[in-house]
């Protein structure tokens, strides 16, 4: 056990709002996320779906994230997804092969839907535009489509399919993961710079409200350097990817190290952008619109995506979530990658479901770290070994990278804080698999005697939930007394949410 550490915060040191929109989320026609994930139509179960089909326990599952944005229908899948196919009368929708999954699409759950549903459960959509297969007649005539008020024929299509008002679709990206040797209409940085930019003219003299998401790749290649510059002067937000996993525990949870850099990397490069490009009004966040934990041969299922998550990957999961807050003034929007069943929080069967142990400490940053995000000076052991950092390969030049092959120190305390409506609170992941880490926590101000603090732990790190034991990992609530911050004791590989008001 180790004594000489500290968690000090002074609450009138704000680093930024923490935009709600960082608790989003994300839905793909793949596998069993669409069809068997949020709708079932062809469910006899009773009371398990309603008259649309929703999958009202996976609703409510979600319902709890209170997630403000949900992107869709894909990644890759968008790159050949043709968003006509999927309105009008059912029965007379086409089946299509798609190229992502290499699977078939039946285009029962389309536009349409997607936006009833998201109204029924209170969240914004974020649409994907097709830029493999896809024309720029297309996406204009799906914002037409999706946003106009006007007496033109998509504006009319809606109508006709029984949706009188625009939707008003705010978000829109620019193709996925363009950069990708997977992706259909793979392109080089500099080909997508110059048919981005065309696309986002058009798009916004279609409509002037929309914000455009640039397609970004991690945020430290060379892919974004070109594409910053490319298209500071268009866009409102700028998308990266990235999946964290390992089957050693310390990779697993020191992944999120890489994102985080990757974050203040890709920040420099849209400040860079805009002074060389002189687009000096620019005003462009990250939007890290696929985030996860995913080992994609480890996880059975459909394509090596229905993950079964472990308490290791909880305390990734809480991980990402800190580098969310700690990074809070550079992100815009950021979203989970996958809702349900695929690389997800929430798995189902035909009858049934349970929350994955990622769900949990999700659930918590959802509700509690809200508000402002605030300045830490945390002392903690470091860890020495081998990091999951992809960072260190990274591509792009200059004295904006960590020198390769230096992994940098991560401590075994990883913390963030927040403060919203008086309530101070500091979410802790202690990575440690050896030390239960006894913390001196240090916060300035006048508080009420009880904290109370949530905790997921379990003494087997892979720990995992399942149909048959649901409850293996999940949140325990008990509180403790103000004095106890003195020296607190953060136990071996926990993450721990305290919540102290003023
Ligand atoms: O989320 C699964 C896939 O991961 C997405 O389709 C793609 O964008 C990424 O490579």
């Amino acid at each position: 056990e180790s004594s000489a550490n500290l968690i000090k915060l002074d609450p009138s040191r704000v680093l930024g709002a923490v935009d709600d929109k960082v608790y989003s989320g994300f839905l793909e026609h793949m596998g069993r996320c669409i069809y068997g994930g949020i709708v079932d139509f062809d469910s006899t179960v009773p009371g398990l779906t309603n008259e649309k089909g929703y999958r009202l326990d996976v609703a409510d599952a979600l319902k709890e994230l209170n997630m403000p944005v949900v992107r869709y229908p894909g990644g890759n899948f968008v790159s050949s997804y043709h968003w006509l196919d999927g309105v009008g009368p059912k029965d007379q929708r086409p089946r299509r092969p798609e190229l992502a999954w290499l699977g078939e699409e039946p285009n029962h759950f389309g536009t349409d839907e997607f936006m009833e549903w998201c109204e029924y459960m209170n969240t914004e959509p974020y649409l994907c535009l097709n830029m493999g297969t896809g024309t720029l007649d297309e996406a204009l005539a799906w914002v037409e489509y999706c946003n106009s008020d006007k007496n033109t024929y998509y504006a009319n299509l809606r109508r006709k399919n029984g949706h009188e008002k625009p939707y008003n679709v705010k978000y829109w990206s620019l193709g996925n993961e363009v950069w990708g040797p997977w992706q259909v209409g793979q392109m080089p940085a500099a080909d997508y710079g110059k048919k981005a930019f065309q696309w986002a003219k058009a798009l916004k003299l279609l409509d002037p409200n929309i914000k455009l998401v640039a397609c970004g790749c991690t945020g430290f290649e060379e892919w974004d350097y070109i594409v910053t510059q490319a298209l500071i002067s268009q866009v409102d937000l700028y998308s990266i990817h990235l999946y964290t996993s390992s089957d050693d525990h310390y990779k697993n949870v020191t992944g999120t190290a890489g994102a985080e850099r990757g974050i203040q990397i890709c920040s420099k490069l849209l400040d860079l952008a805009k002074i060389q490009q002189k687009a000096y009004n620019a005003d462009v966040k990250i939007c890290f619109d696929e985030w996860n934990v995913w080992d994609g041969e480890r996880a059975p299922g459909y394509l090596g995506a229905e993950e079964q998550y472990t308490l290791s990957d909880a305390l990734a999961v809480a991980s990402w979530c800190n580098v969310f807050i700690r990074q809070a003034s550079l992100i815009g929007m950021a979203n989970i990658a996958q809702l349900v069943n695929v690389i997800a929080p929430i798995m189902t069967s035909k009858t049934d479901l349970f929350l994955q142990t990622i769900y949990h400490p999700f659930l918590l940053f959802c509700k509690y770290m809200r508000g402002e995000s605030l300045n830490l000076h945390v002392e903690s052991p470091t860890y020495k070994g081998d990091t999951g950092c992809s960072f260190t390969e990274s591509s792009v030049g200059g004295e904006l990278l960590w020198v390769k092959g230096v992994e940098p120190a991560i401590p075994m305390l990883d913390v963030s804080a927040t403060k919203k409506d008086g309530i101070i609170t500091i979410a802790v992941v202690n990575r440690s698999l050896e030390d239960d880490l006894t913390t001196k926590i240090v916060l300035e101000g006048d508080y009420k005697e009880t904290v109370t603090v949530y905790t997921v732990h379990h003494d087997d790190i892979a720990a995992t939930n399942t149909f048959e034991n649901k409850e293996v990992v999940k949140v325990e609530e008990s509180t403790c007394k103000l004095g106890d911050l003195e020296s607190y004791t953060f136990r071996k590989h926990s993450f721990v949410m305290l919540r102290i008001s003023s």
